[in-house]
């Protein structure tokens, strides 16, 4: 039960897909195909998340994976995710000395010396590291979001197709598209029809905020941004970008394409010190789809509220709750409950949403969805099967901007629009002289959107 490929062939002409040649697809093999018993994992920005998908890369069934080169932006980090890789995975961890690289270029020499690339830094570098793994030929593991801007987004799409050229596999870290919950309920939904057509639906990403890292002395202002980015545009996107992507994908998915317009709000009403960037504490979006199909999407970092992280969908016959907690469920519209998500070999999750079974992200025996991406691509490199996941990450990517482009303006902004945007928040290189895009305010702060307003520093379409 997992996703083995790409788009649905109706958002073709959005996505630009070209048709694969028969000639293309031989130009790329991968290290097992060409009949190497070894694939060499190189892992870019080696933060919280880029150790635990080098930890799944190196926990698979596949034998000789090993990690050979890391990089970061910051040595240390690059030493500390080294140094817990190697307390569990000794005999799997060849990253000799000289394949740890530091710095804003480290990329460039992971990229060179690896198969496989793993790219985990602040998603603004993402659509610029993608296209250098891409056209040095490596397969690529990447995390959500795979843009902050619609540039950004526009050269990861041109970049898929480039993989597929190249027969390269790609996988993004949208693990719920890896979940067995979400896939057992998007099966009651297409093939089962259990709710009947989707005519609306709600995405959460409600929660109580996120770390903030202090500028150290003799810090530049650039590398204090790339340090603390999730506050800046240009490096994070904004958080309706980088968890609430999660939901939203979820929306595109079972709806089966990206919405046509958006209109929203959103503001700094709990974290308004100006220490904190640019970033909104809110947002909520009314996404309109084909047909009128509407989405409303809430996201939020305020403390003493409503949490709750979780999508629901209305049909012509029923409705359906999903949760990563597993507790996935549907009802007729009289409550009758018409589907109960029941993970292989355990008990059904909570059903009432997201209080109850929340205990993990996976429920019952099911498989960590985490592990399963890593599972599937190598299994994919291994056997030689397309997997190219980087035009949903892409259409989720801009839906996601599409809202951000809503909220900051307070206009209703149509796909278009968005997607031909020419404001690039992130710039194709960063070297340690760039001028980082946020510049600071003269009363301390940084630039930030207001609804209705034109804001030097803050440019939203
Ligand atoms: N799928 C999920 O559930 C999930 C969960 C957490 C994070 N993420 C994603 O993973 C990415 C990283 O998030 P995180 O929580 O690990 O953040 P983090 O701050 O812990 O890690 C990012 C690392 O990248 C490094 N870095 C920054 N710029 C770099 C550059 N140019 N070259 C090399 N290294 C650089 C930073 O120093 C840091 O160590 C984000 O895109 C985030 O959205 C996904």
């Amino acid at each position: 039960m997992t996703p083995t490929s790409t788009t649905p062939t109706t958002r073709r002409d959005f996505l630009g897909k070209s048709a694969v040649t028969a000639g293309a697809l031989t130009v790329a093999q991968s290290a097992w195909a060409a009949g190497s018993d070894q694939i060499k994992v190189g892992l870019i920005g080696s933060g919280g998340r880029g150790s635990g998908a080098a930890n799944q890369a190196l926990s698979t069934k596949q034998e000789g994976v090993v990690l050979h080169a890391i990089c970061d932006a910051f040595k240390e980090k690059a030493e500390g995710a080294l140094s817990n890789l190697r307390t569990k995975h000794a005999d799997k961890v060849k990253v000799d000395d000289s394949r740890i690289f530091a710095g804003l270029d480290g990329y460039k020499k992971v990229i060179d010396s690896c198969d496989l690339v793993i790219l985990t830094t602040p998603p603004g570098f993402r659509p610029y590291h993608f296209e250098a793994a891409i056209n040095a030929g490596k397969h690529v593991f990447m995390e959500k979001p795979v843009a902050v801007d619609a540039p950004g987004v526009r050269k990861v799409i041109e970049m898929a197709k480039v993989a597929d050229e190249k027969n390269l596999k790609v996988v993004v870290g949208l693990q719920r598209r890896y979940q067995n919950c979400y896939l057992d309920a998007l099966k009651q939904v297409k093939e089962q029809n259990i709710i009947g057509d989707i005519v609306s639906g709600q995405v959460y990403w409600n929660g109580g905020g996120i770390w903030f890292r202090d500028k150290q002395p003799g810090q530049s202002e650039l590398m204090y941004q790339i340090n603390n980015w999730y506050f800046f545009t240009w490096l994070c996107g904004d958080h309706i970008n980088e968890q609430h992507i999660h939901n939203i994908d979820v929306a595109n998915w079972f709806i089966g394409g990206h919405p046509e317009s958006a209109q929203g709000m959103g503001g700094r009403m709990q974290r308004v010190d100006k220490k904190y960037g640019q970033i909104y504490d809110h947002h909520y979006v009314e996404y309109t789809y084909a047909n009128g199909v509407r989405v409303n999407s809430q996201c939020r970092h305020q403390q003493g509220v409503y949490n709750a992280v979780r999508e629901e969908f209305t049909g012509t016959k029923g409705k359906i709750y999903l949760n990563n907690s597993g507790a996935c469920y549907a009802v007729d519209h009289k409550g009758n409950t018409i589907w109960k998500y029941r993970p292989s070999g355990g008990a059904a999750a909570g059903a009432e949403g997201e209080q109850k079974g929340k205990k993990s992200r996976r429920s019952g025996s099911d498989p960590d969805p985490y592990q399963v991406e890593h599972d599937t691509l190598q299994a994919a490199i291994r056997d030689n099967k397309p997997l190219n996941n980087a035009y949903y990450g892409a259409e989720s990517t801009m839906t996601s901007v599409l809202g951000r482009m809503a909220t900051y303006s307070g206009k209703e902004i149509k796909w278009d629009e968005a997607f031909n945007s020419k404001v690039q928040h992130m710039p194709a290189i960063v070297t340690a002289e760039t001028e980082p895009p946020a510049k600071p305010t003269a009363d301390g702060g940084y630039p930030v959107a207001i609804p209705g307003q034109q804001i030097p520093g803050a440019e939203v379409l």
